[in-house]
């Protein structure tokens, strides 16, 4: 590790987590506004999986729904990487959660605290009696017509979907000045603040990045594969050791 010789709130040696815009690299160059020190109680590989996909879960739960104790929140692909950090943030934020996933990761979500699980594989969500105040929708998979139907009077869908593809992409900036129902799309704003917030819910146990496998570099594209075929529950961590685990 180096620092840069204007940088004075960090020293060769401290621990750190954050995110770069390089990927599956040995050495990176880090912005320090998109950093903050390691959550002391966490592995490396435990610390690298979190922070893309938790300040995505933090920031759209908390500033695109605007999450309140006591709202019952519904988050789809709840056993993937922003989703099994949405379903945290949201319980540790008060909220009733109820996590949407496929048969076989029903108990993961179950684990991870969600106080309901639903199975899309036998259930359809959009069908049933119970109303949300939040959707965050990290799949894209079903119309935001459906998704309302499942909605309170004051109910709002937060999209959150590349998975979604253009179309889903268009509709959720079009629709979304015309009703409070749907609420914009953002890109995650990778900032120190909120990582040192996020530091700080992993310390107190709030929040612990649920690792699924660890991948040597040089296995990248069996990791990539993995996580395409749908079979990763939280995330996957590319390490420079040579285990896989
Ligand atoms: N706003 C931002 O800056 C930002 C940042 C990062 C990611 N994202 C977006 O967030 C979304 C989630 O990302 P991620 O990294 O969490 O992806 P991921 O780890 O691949 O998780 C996606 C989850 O979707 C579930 N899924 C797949 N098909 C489904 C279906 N038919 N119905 C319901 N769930 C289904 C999968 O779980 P099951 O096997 O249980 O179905 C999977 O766990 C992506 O669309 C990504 O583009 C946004």
């Amino acid at each position: 590790m180096k620092v840069g010789k204007n940088i004075t709130e960090l020293k060769v040696g401290d621990e750190i987590f954050g995110s770069t815009e390089s990927a599956f690299a040995e050495y990176v160059v880090m912005d320090i506004e998109k950093l903050a020190m390691k959550p002391s109680n966490l592995s490396f590989v435990e610390a690298a999986a979190a922070p893309t996909a938790a300040i995505t879960a933090l920031q759209r739960l908390r500033d695109g729904g605007n999450i309140r104790k006591g709202h019952k929140v519904l988050i789809t692909g709840a056993s993937g990487g922003v989703g099994s950090f949405a379903v945290q943030i949201a319980k540790s934020m008060g909220a009733e959660v109820t996590g949407l996933c496929s048969t076989g990761k029903v108990e993961m979500v179950k684990s991870i605290g969600a106080d309901h699980v639903i199975d899309y594989k036998t259930d359809d969500f959009t069908r049933s009696d119970q109303r949300f105040d939040l959707i965050l929708d990290n799949t894209g998979n079903r119309s935001f017509s459906d998704m309302k139907k499942v909605l309170s009077a004051d109910g709002q869908i937060i999209p959150n979907s590349g998975h979604g593809g253009m179309s889903y992409v268009i509709k959720a900036f079009a629709l979304a000045p015309f009703t409070n129902k749907i609420g914009g799309m953002k890109i995650a704003n990778l900032n120190n603040r909120d990582f040192n917030i996020l530091r700080k819910m992993m310390e107190s146990g709030d929040l612990k990045p649920f690792v699924d496998k660890v991948f040597p570099l040089e296995k990248t594209p069996e990791a990539i594969k993995y996580l395409e075929d749908g079979l990763a529950r939280g995330k996957i961590v590319i390490s420079m050791d040579s285990e896989e685990s």
